[in-house]
Parts: C-alpha cells; sequence; structure tokens
C-alpha cells in the first residue's frame, strides 16, 4: 500500500480546519458539484468526510462511494454523516492509486484537496478514469499557494507559506498543483477539459469569510506547520511567528487576503 505522508495529519485540529474549509468554500468550489439522480459517484481521498456532507447533502438522490487511504479518517468520516443523518453515502478505506473497484462502474468521480499530496497525481487519474465508465466524468478541486496575495504585504508570511511548499515537496506533494490541473487532465487522456478558476477574494466587509477563510483555513493550516518547518530548518521560530501575526493581521479591518482554487472538469 502506498505510504500516508500527508503534510497536515491526522490531529483533531485538522479535522476541524478540514470541516471549516468545507464550510466556507461550499458556495465557491461546490456550486456547481451536481451529478445525476440515481448515479453512482466515486468521492477520492474523503478525509473526514468534510466535503462528503456538502456534496452528499446537494445531491440527496445520488449514490456515493467515498473513500480514503486512512482507515481512521474513513472511521471518522462514517460516524459524522451517520450522525447527521446522511444516507447516501458508503464509506470504505482505500488508495487511490489501486482502487479496489471494477473497470467502469462509476457515473462520476469527484475529487478534492488530494491531488496536491500525492507523489503521481498523473498516475492517480489514469486509475480514476479505470473506474469512470465511458462518458463518465470527473471534478477536481485543488489549490495553489502561488495564488496567495495580501495587504498589508509581508515577507515573513510569504516566507511561511513557502515552508508548506517545500515541505508538501519534500513529503512528494505540490502545494501548485492548481496551475497544472489542464495539462494533468489532458494527459490522463480526458476529453472536454475544462479548468475554471475560484477566487477567494476577503476585505472586513466579508465578516464570514475572514473568520472562515483567513483565520480558520488558511493561516490555521500554515501555522500547523511550525515546529516541522524550524525543525527541518527552513525558518527561525522567530520569522515563522512573525509571519503568522503578520498573516492574521491581513484579517484586520484594512486587510485584504485572495486566493484562488481550481476545479477542473473532464470526460471519459
Ligand atoms: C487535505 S485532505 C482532504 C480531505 C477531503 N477531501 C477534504 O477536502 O476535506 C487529503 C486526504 O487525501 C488522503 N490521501 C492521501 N493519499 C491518498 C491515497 N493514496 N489514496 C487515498 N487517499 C489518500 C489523505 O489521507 C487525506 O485524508
Amino acid at each position: 500500500m502506498t505510504e500516508i505522508k500527508y503534510v497536515h495529519g491526522y490531529s483533531t485540529r485538522e479535522a476541524t480546519r478540514l470541516n471549516d474549509q468545507a464550510d466556507t468554500l461550499d458556495d465557491i468550489i461546490h456550486n456547481d458539484s451536481l451529478f445525476a439522480e440515481d448515479s453512482l459517484v466515486l468521492e477520492a481521498g474523503c478525509g473526514v468526510g468534510a466535503q462528503t456532507k456538502i456534496i452528499a447533502t446537494k445531491n440527496l438522490r445520488t449514490n456515493f462511494i467515498s473513500v480514503d487511504i486512512s482507515e481512521e479518517s474513513v472511521n471518522q468520516a462514517r460516524a459524522s454523516i451517520g450522525e447527521m443523518g446522511i444516507k447516501n453515502v458508503e464509506f470504505r478505506q482505500a488508495d487511490i492509486f489501486n482502487l479496489p473497484f471494477k473497470a467502469e462502474l462509476f457515473d462520476s468521480v469527484i475529487v478534492c484537496f488530494v491531488l496536491e499530496h500525492l507523489h503521481d497525481p498523473a498516475k492517480a487519474l489514469i486509475e480514476l478514469k479505470r473506474v469512470l465508465k465511458k462518458g463518465g466524468s470527473i471534478m477536481v478541486i485543488e489549490g495553489d499557494h502561488g495564488s496567495t496575495f495580501f495587504y498589508p504585504d509581508s515577507k515573513y508570511a510569504h516566507l511561511a507559506i513557502d515552508c508548506q511548499v517545500q515541505l508538501q515537496k519534500q513529503n512528494g506533494g505540490n502545494s501548485n498543483i492548481g496551475r497544472e490541473l489542464y495539462p494533468l487532465l489532458k494527459s490522463a487522456g480526458f476529453s472536454d477539459v475544462i479548468v475554471s478558476p475560484r477566487m477567494v477574494y476577503v476585505d472586513s466587509s466579508r465578516p464570514q469569510l475572514v473568520e472562515g477563510f483567513i483565520k480558520n483555513t488558511f493561516t490555521a493550516m500554515i501555522e500547523g506547520i511550525e515546529n516541522d518547518s524550524v525543525q527541518k530548518g527552513l525558518i527561525d521560530r522567530q520569522s515563522f511567528g512573525k509571519g503568522i501575526q503578520d498573516l492574521y493581521r491581513t484579517a484586520e479591518p484594512d486587510g485584504v487576503f485572495s486566493y484562488t482554487f481550481f476545479k477542473g472538469f473532464g470526460t471519459k
């Protein structure tokens, strides 16, 4: 089985962050995550079910099979979806590189914030294509840390963000994968490929995004890699702390923060 090297780890804090992220971005990234009634959809890399609850609720007449390589996350996802009374999802532990499904089983596939963590995202897309029916569709949603800008600008904040880019690279992933969705989907052989950028622009006139995105999604993610970054010699603790302080500074009344996610669509 593929070794799990998930840069953010599997802590309770990370599970909370994934849920905050999913709830905050619902309208921006899932407004068009719509699937045909009675179709079968594979959600690959479901984690603790943060996106699952959103897509399953939006598509109550669609059947989902949601998988993740982490047995613990799958168990957490199953428990929380069960508590919410959502009945159209079945969970399984599975590796995206070696899915336990026959060819052409699924009508659609959705992958959210997973390819960025994989050493060979192109290979994962080919395996996802294998289990997709001819004419079936794939949706892939990823971020790109190179799309981050903010006011007031800060050298330290950029240095802290760059630690995440470097750590993810050391783990075999790519924090800037959003810009590669088009070539990745094309090279995996999907047709009708379309990529749509989803910009999250935040200033204090959007208080929900100030809390939900600047603080609880993005800065919480960068804060979570402090020890790893310092221990691996990527930055000193003081500079990292200043970077985090400056990211929170963008959440003040005169601050601005922007980040772009990318959503790719393709057909088999
Ligand atoms: C950032 S989390 C995203 C989880 C969820 N999609 C969300 O957006 O909340 C990335 C997930 O990918 C999973 N993952 C990493 N490698 C995997 C693999 N080879 N097969 C299946 N899942 C994998 C991790 O276990 C983790 O749960």
